[in-house]
């Protein structure tokens, strides 16, 4: 996905040139409503339709009125057309499987598989079919024009739409051209359909790099540290980064960097957009990323994270805040074990008494779920290795679950059963199942818990009933009633 903005930057590079690269990319429409342009399609089908009698018209959702560049076997100048200027989606779907939409080069669409070059002398972009010699005397003959500044670029991109539109034309136009050439470059356009990542490959060839992952994590560090940035564009530097740290990679390049601490930093910011954004990107990089959970905890998110959770905050920056402090806990029986010694089940529980919290409800519980299911997995497992022993070992440190019961929240899960939205439900059930074994004495002498649990068995074996009457037997709500059975059974 990072391609979409590493193209963009080739635009802006190119922008000296007057060079119009338009980055318009496919994603996932294209490929979806139009399968014989999926990247893997067949160059057969696509003949086949070509031939056949439809196909120009269809699917113009995206199409745009695209004047022609016809093709020769000498340098022709290519036409500017005042066109749209396509700016790229930030993040596209499926990012592999993207496809450039076309290279504009100064306006006019050129066909794909054409030699192209840049004039710099004249400004002028002039364009030709390829020459029939081998791929290596090109190559070179391209760097010996390049030290002519002239720069060449393979145009092999093009979209279906415009694809078609182009060969329509040029089959317009064979009856006036009618040359067996164009003819055959027609045959050599329709396979020139490329992943991105050959494009990728072939824009280094030509000195024309992509900004990598890296590079781009620098610059908007850079930009969030400078003392020169506004609020606003620090917190867009954070948004921008939160997207590159999902990667396990980038997010070690992000700590070696020294974005880490800076976001640790920010999260005693007097800003609570800041901490909020700041907490976000944490939460990015923390995740399954036990590299970067040991430098978090040891650059002291742990305690930041749980005073804003603490204290008086917008619900915006809790919610990050809980998402941060989520990502650290996971699989890190450290972190897990400094967070009770911090008091963070306390923080966590007083949320429950704190007024226009109630969306954080759900993801405290289910925290608490995934930490208490964590270590009964692993103790349930076969534990031959060495790490694997040294895991239950760190695990065992972490006193949860009497912590848990201590501080009531036996009770606090199994009153969010009340709560209307069936996925909701579906959570707290899972969390009350796991909490049972510890639970149970509390649960039995708790009237309010019995009423709550036969109004749902009521309320799901109807739910289930018509779910099996619509021929679903396998359903969502019969699964819900076999959790609450389950429950009720084991409170007799
Ligand atoms: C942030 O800026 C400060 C002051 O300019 C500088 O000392 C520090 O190295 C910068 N940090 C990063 C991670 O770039
Ligand atoms: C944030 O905390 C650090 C140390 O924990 C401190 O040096 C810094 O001044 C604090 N910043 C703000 C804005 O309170
Ligand atoms: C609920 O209370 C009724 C009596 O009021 C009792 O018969 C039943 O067993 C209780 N059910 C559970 C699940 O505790």
């Amino acid at each position: 996905m990072s391609h979409c903005i590493g193209l963009l930057s080739i635009a802006a590079k190119f922008s000296l040139l007057v060079f119009l690269l338009s980055a318009v990319f496919l994603c996932s429409s294209l490929s979806d409503r139009n399968p014989e342009f999926a990247l893997t399609k067949t160059e057969e089908s696509d003949l086949k339709e070509e031939n056949g009698k439809e196909s120009v018209t269809e699917d113009d959702a995206d199409a745009e009125d695209l004047e022609v560049f016809y093709p020769t076997n000498w340098w022709q100048t290519v036409h500017p057309v005042p066109g749209p200027f396509h700016q790229a989606g930030r993040k596209c779907l499926d990012g592999d499987k993207l496809l450039f939409k076309s290279i504009f080069i100064l306006g006019q669409a050129i066909p794909a598989g054409l030699h192209v070059r840049l004039n710099l002398q004249t400004g002028e972009k002039e364009a030709k079919l390829p020459d029939s010699t081998n791929e290596k005397s090109d190559m070179k003959d391209q760097k010996k024009r390049k030290r002519l500044d002239k720069v060449d670029i393979d145009s092999n991109s093009f979209t279906s739409q415009e694809l078609k539109e182009a060969l329509a034309k040029l089959k317009e136009n064979e009856k006036t051209k009618s040359t067996m050439e164009v003819k055959a470059n027609l045959e050599d356009v329709r396979k020139r359909f490329r992943p991105i990542e050959e494009l990728k490959a072939e824009f280094e060839r030509l000195n024309m790099r992509i900004e990598t992952d890296y590079e781009i994590m620098v610059k908007l560090i850079n930009k969030f540290n400078s003392s020169d940035s506004m609020l606003d564009e620090k917190i867009a530097a954070l948004y921008d980064l939160e997207y590159y740290v999902h990667q396990v990679d980038n997010a070690k390049d992000f700590l070696s960097l020294g974005g880490l601490q800076l976001m640790i930093n920010a999260l005693n910011s007097t800003e609570a957009v800041m901490k909020e954004h700041a907490a976000f990107v944490l939460g990015a990089a923390l995740s399954s990323n036990p590299k970067v959970q040991i430098e978090a905890i040891e650059g002291g998110a742990l305690q930041k994270l749980l005073v804003i959770l603490a204290t008086e905050q917008p619900l915006a920056v809790k919610k990050k805040a809980l998402f941060a402090l989520s990502s650290m806990l996971r699989h890190f029986p450290y972190a897990q074990q400094q967070f009770l010694k911090l008091g963070g089940l306390q923080v966590l529980r007083n949320l429950f008494k704190e007024k226009g919290m109630e969306a954080l409800y759900v993801r405290v519980v289910t925290l608490l779920y995934d930490l208490i299911m964590e270590k009964m997995l692993l103790e349930g497992a076969q534990n031959n290795e060495d790490q694997m022993e040294e895991k239950v070992q760190q695990y065992s440190q972490v006193k949860l679950v009497p912590a848990v019961v201590e501080q009531g929240w036996c009770a606090i899960v199994s009153n969010l059963l009340a709560l209307p939205e069936h996925d909701t439900r579906e959570k707290v059930l899972k969390t009350v199942s796991v909490l049972m074994a510890f639970c149970k004495d509390r649960y039995r002498g708790d009237q309010h818990l019995n009423i709550t649990l036969s109004m749902l068995r009521s309320e799901y074996e109807e739910l289930a009933a018509e779910e099996q009457r619509e021929g679903d037997k396998d359903g969502y709500f019969k699964e819900l009633l076999g959790s609450i059975n389950t429950i009720i059974q084991e409170l007799r």
